[in-house]
């Protein structure tokens, strides 16, 4: 049985490291990134970013790194770092861990999710990942990340009709 949890404790910058490492996609920058987020708030240093975790057998198997974001409207959310233990990819735990995101983000009135992933072919699972859950490609910021990796940058309307629409293809596709 999966459960989500918010809270953020110590152990946490050590399994964030080993699941973000499990993914063979991140290099050690961006593993270092996770984890100085996770220090940070610890440290209360930081109020921009909040993870939520996905728990299966008392075992923390993916977390998604989120938050408002500063300089747009409000409702604007941004997904920065998801992530689920190599081990647990395919069963179904990221989609759980967004749909739980999306919806405790609409209770607090979110109307955009914004994502950013890589074009490289690497992240073509990825990219189906987040089209399955109902984000929609709205721009292609070419060599962003590499001069052969741009950046795909997704969008996820939370407004009524677009939610209950992702909702449906969301039921029908568990
Ligand atoms: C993207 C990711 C978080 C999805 O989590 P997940 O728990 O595997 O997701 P689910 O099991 O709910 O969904 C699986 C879907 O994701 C996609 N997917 C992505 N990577 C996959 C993998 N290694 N194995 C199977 N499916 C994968 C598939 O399209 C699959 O759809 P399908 O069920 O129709 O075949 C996870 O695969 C991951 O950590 N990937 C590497 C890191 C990454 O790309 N993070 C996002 C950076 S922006």
């Amino acid at each position: 049985m999966l459960s989500f949890r918010n809270r953020l404790t110590k152990t946490d910058i050590n399994t964030i490291r080993n699941i973000a490492n499990s993914t063979g996609f991140f290099d050690e920058n961006d593993v270092r990134i996770n984890v100085d987020i996770a220090e940070d708030l610890l440290c209360h240093k930081d109020t921009c970013h909040k993870f939520l975790f996905a728990e299966y057998k008392d075992q923390t198997v993916a977390y998604v790194c989120y938050g408002k974001v500063p300089d747009a409207k409000d409702g604007t959310y941004e997904i920065y770092w998801l992530s689920t233990h190599n081990e647990y990819r395919g069963l179904g735990i990221g989609s759980h861990l967004i749909n739980h995101l999306i919806t405790k983000l609409r209770k607090k009135g979110a109307e955009k999710i914004y994502v950013k992933t890589d074009s490289k072919d690497q992240y073509a699972p990825t990219r189906r990942f987040y089209e399955k859950c109902g984000f929609r490609l709205q721009a292609v910021l070419p060599g962003y990340y590499d001069d052969n990796d741009g950046c795909c940058i997704y969008a996820l309307n939370l407004t009524r009709d677009a939610f209950e629409n992702c909702q449906e293809q969301y039921l029908a596709a568990e």
